[in-house]
């Protein structure tokens, strides 16, 4: 889903807000350690729920630029971060940022490149567009490691799978850490954010994605309506059981250029 309209980001944007993602946000902010009066680029910022947090800890002093491509999702970012004179949005891709080389004293780029179709390229560009000792933060899941409890498992597999190939790179996270040595980037940390459901709250970043993941797979011909039908029925029962169970990791890798 890289090209979001009113709808999608309107979800999207009910979705981040639940507690495990506030906490995943909360790290990659502490990881960032930014400063008063630094400036920061969110490249791919979306309704820009972690802009916000970025321009606060920069201040008015300081200089907080979003990016994205979607035009709804910058119209949420507007709502949310207006009257900060400390920060602009802007529409563009990552793939070729408006912005001079050494201009940035950290950027951060969560759940984005996932969607982005030259991805070296962007990641060369936020190189090019930190200052030298500039701090990135880059945030991907790999969601063949998601663990979901369901009375069938090759069926819940072939879910997560379509979930995967909806994505121009799927599974980024195997691939960051040679991606960011190879650019010069060093002091590398890569650490797991895990969003972990051990039991239903239907307020869950999980229990909001579960017919999602069902409408992906099905659209994608992964699934039939039947299995889709019944895969859902089948971890409501698992709820009623009080027996349900969701795991995925993040992975927030870090470095300075
Ligand atoms: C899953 S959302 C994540 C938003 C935000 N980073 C967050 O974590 O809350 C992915 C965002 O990446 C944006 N995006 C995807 N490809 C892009 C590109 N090539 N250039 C700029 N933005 C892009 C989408 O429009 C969308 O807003």
């Amino acid at each position: 889903m890289g090209k979001y309209n009113k709808k999608h980001a309107a979800l999207l944007d009910r979705s981040y807000q639940t507690p495990e993602i506030v906490n995943q946000r909360l790290r990659t902010l502490a990881a960032m350690a930014l400063n008063t009066g630094e400036s920061v680029l969110d490249a791919g910022c979306g309704t820009g729920l972690l802009l916000e947090q970025e321009a606060l800890a920069v201040g008015k002093e300081g200089r907080a630029e979003g990016i994205d491509q979607s035009a709804d999702m910058l119209e949420l970012a507007g709502t949310r971060c207006a009257d900060m004179p400390q920060l602009r949005l802007r529409q563009g891709s990552v793939e070729t940022l408006p912005f001079e080389a050494a201009s940035f004293d950290a950027l951060s780029c969560t759940q984005a490149l996932l969607y982005v179709d030259k991805l070296d390229q962007a990641l060369h560009e936020f190189h090019r567009v930190l200052k030298p000792g500039g701090r990135i933060a880059l945030l991907e899941t790999d969601w063949s490691g998601a663990i979901l409890n369901s009375h069938d498992r090759a069926l819940t597999q072939r879910i997560f799978g379509a979930w995967d190939a909806e994505v121009i790179n799927p599974n980024l996270p195997k691939r960051l850490r040679p991606l960011l040595q190879g650019l010069g980037f060093g002091a590398l940390r890569v650490e797991a954010i895990p969003i972990l459901n051990p039991s239903y709250s239907k307020h869950s970043f999980s229990a909001g994605m579960l017919k999602n993941f069902a409408t992906v797979a099905r659209r994608r011909d992964a699934i039939s309506p039947t299995e889709s039908d019944e895969w859902l029925a089948g971890i409501d029962s698992l709820i009623e059981r009080d027996e349900y169970f969701f795991c995925v990791n993040r992975f927030l890798f870090t470095a300075v250029k």
